[in-house]
């Protein structure tokens, strides 16, 4: 029952996941973020995948390759993706077939992509929400576990829904990967 939690920012998700007692083998990042914090406070390993290029230069296959290899270190069985913030290739996905689980700030298939919460905004929705699926290699896709609707109120700012959305995430997410890991006897 080992997970491996991804991040790239504030945390919020991996606290949450910490927080309900989920066995969180291990914390890989891709550069300095709140994460790190969290998961050292909890007593959690952390692996600080740095991701050296944001460029056109970056090798994102020799990169995936670091990641494997960090989560494979700690025996891990499960990919928990809280807010990370590099695409992966396809070997993550050979590595782990099937027990890679997202969750994304919309409604999906609704608003994919890293803005997702800025679009729905824009597109005048008064519902979005949140979206816990299983991760392929087409980014924001994959079998959704769960989802949970969130209005958009008059004044909303992104920050503002945003944080809205991941108070439903903290609660959600944590409970869905409890199930998945029940279901699939992890
Ligand atoms: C979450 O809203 C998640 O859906 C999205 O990134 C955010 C991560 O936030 N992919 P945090 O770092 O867990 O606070």
């Amino acid at each position: 029952m080992r997970i491996g939690v991804l991040a790239s920012g504030s945390g919020s998700n991996l606290q949450a996941i910490l927080d309900e007692g989920l066995p969180v083998a291990v914390v890989v990042v891709d550069r300095p973020c709140g994460a790190i914090e969290l998961a050292e406070r909890a007593g959690a390993p952390v692996e600080v995948v740095q991701r050296e290029s944001f460029g056109a230069d970056f090798d994102r296959a020799a990169y995936t390759d670091r990641v494997v290899d960090a989560l494979q270190r700690h025996d891990v069985e499960l990919v928990v993706m809280a807010g990370f913030g590099t695409v992966l290739e396809k070997q993550v996905h050979d590595a782990f077939p099937s027990r890679i689980l997202n969750t994304h700030p919309s409604l999906l298939p609704a608003f994919p992509g890293w803005r997702s919460v800025q679009d729905a905004l824009e597109a005048g929705v008064k519902v979005t929400g949140c979206t816990i699926h299983v991760a392929v290699p087409e980014v924001d896709s994959g079998p959704i576990l769960a989802q949970e609707a969130v209005p958009v109120l008059e004044d909303d700012t992104a920050e503002t829904l945003h944080e809205r959305i991941k108070a439903v995430e903290h609660r959600l997410y944590p409970e869905t990967i409890r199930r998945f890991m029940e279901k699939h006897r992890l």
